[in-house]
């Protein structure tokens, strides 16, 4: 295996709204959608569509989902040898909503994520030794995450770290072991407490968290591009211009591109280059994994980018 993903799965009910009931309005909607999602499944996925070879640290509930969440990651080649059922459980969900500008509010209930537990990492010490990079998001117990990153630094493994949901619990002491930690801007106002609407509010609300030691700082920006801060460096990769229908899993695609070329190149600008790239290809797509393109398709769209 090239990269293990330690996360989550969800099961993303989509309903594309005009606007939002009101308390006691019931509201018709035009559109609906099912797939499979979870901030640890995307980036799976995302990497594997792209040929990684790829592992799932995860759990899945004991209802109608589990087998079919589990089946989706053996269609793209995750490997789910430790994707285990969790009996009693519902599986994640993952009720999302996407306006007419193509922006997605999600709510999360973590299910039988909540059950990924240290004592899983070590069951899948002998596999996950051999991995060249672990993501990690927070959508399964911090206790885990913790671990997970205290496994990798052990055993020499880069790590990403993705906030995502953000978590003001987090300990930032853990996010400087980790090589990247990828937020995106709602996600670093969260975590900072700072303003994030100007590219020098976003720095600014940067620096805050490197001076604590983090390491390698790459914040999403949605059609503003990601930037890229280190040290006192900044690098900001420009955004595609797409016609956006649905951004929902957007920075997904964005971290399990990144993770696949960064693997292969160790070349962080060129992975954020094709990061956005893919993650621009995402949000012309209904839903999340859904949206994501194999290798010839993202081959094909890089083309018309080419001058
Ligand atoms: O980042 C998008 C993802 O967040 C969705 O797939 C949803 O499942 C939530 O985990
Ligand atoms: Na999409």
């Amino acid at each position: 295996m090239s990269i293990a993903v330690i996360g989550s799965n969800m099961v993303d009910l989509i309903t594309y709204i005009e606007t939002m009931p009101k308390m006691g309005e019931t509201l018709e909607a035009p559109d609906f959608s099912i797939g499979c999602g979870g901030k640890g499944a995307n980036q799976a996925v995302a990497a594997a569509k792209l040929g990684a070879k790829v592992m799932m640290l995860s759990k899945v509930g004991d209802d109608i989902f589990a087998d079919n969440t589990i089946a989706n990651l053996q269609k793209f080649g995750v490997n789910t040898d430790y994707v285990e059922k969790v009996t009693g459980v519902s599986s994640g969900v993952a009720p999302i909503f996407v306006d007419p500008s193509s922006q997605n509010r999600i709510l999360i209930i973590k299910g039988a994520n909540n059950y990924l537990k240290p004592a899983d990492i070590d069951r899948a010490e002998a596999e996950l030794k051999k991995c060249k990079l672990i993501i990690l998001q927070l959508e399964i117990p911090l206790e885990t995450v913790y671990y997970a990153i205290d496994f990798a630094n052990k055993h020499n493994i880069p790590l990403i770290l993705n906030p995502a949901p953000a978590s003001k619990a987090l300990d930032i002491d853990y996010a400087c072991k980790c090589d990247f930690f990828v937020p995106n801007e709602t996600e670093l106002e969260i975590l900072t407490g700072l303003p994030v609407t100007s590219m020098q509010e976003i720095r600014t609300a940067a620096d805050t968290l490197l001076a604590k030691g983090l390491k390698n700082l790459i914040v999403t920006l949605g059609d503003k591009g990601a930037v890229w801060l280190r040290g006192n460096e900044i690098t900001h990769i420009e955004p595609y211009r797409v016609n956006a229908i649905d951004t929902s899993g957007a920075g997904d695609a964005f971290i399990g591109c990144f993770a696949h070329y960064y693997v292969q190149t160790k070349d962080v600008e060129h992975s954020m280059q094709m990061a956005s790239l893919f993650a621009a290809y995402s949000v012309t797509g209904q839903g999340t994994q859904s949206s994501y393109p194999d290798k010839q398709a993202f081959e094909n769209f890089q083309q018309q980018f080419k001058k």
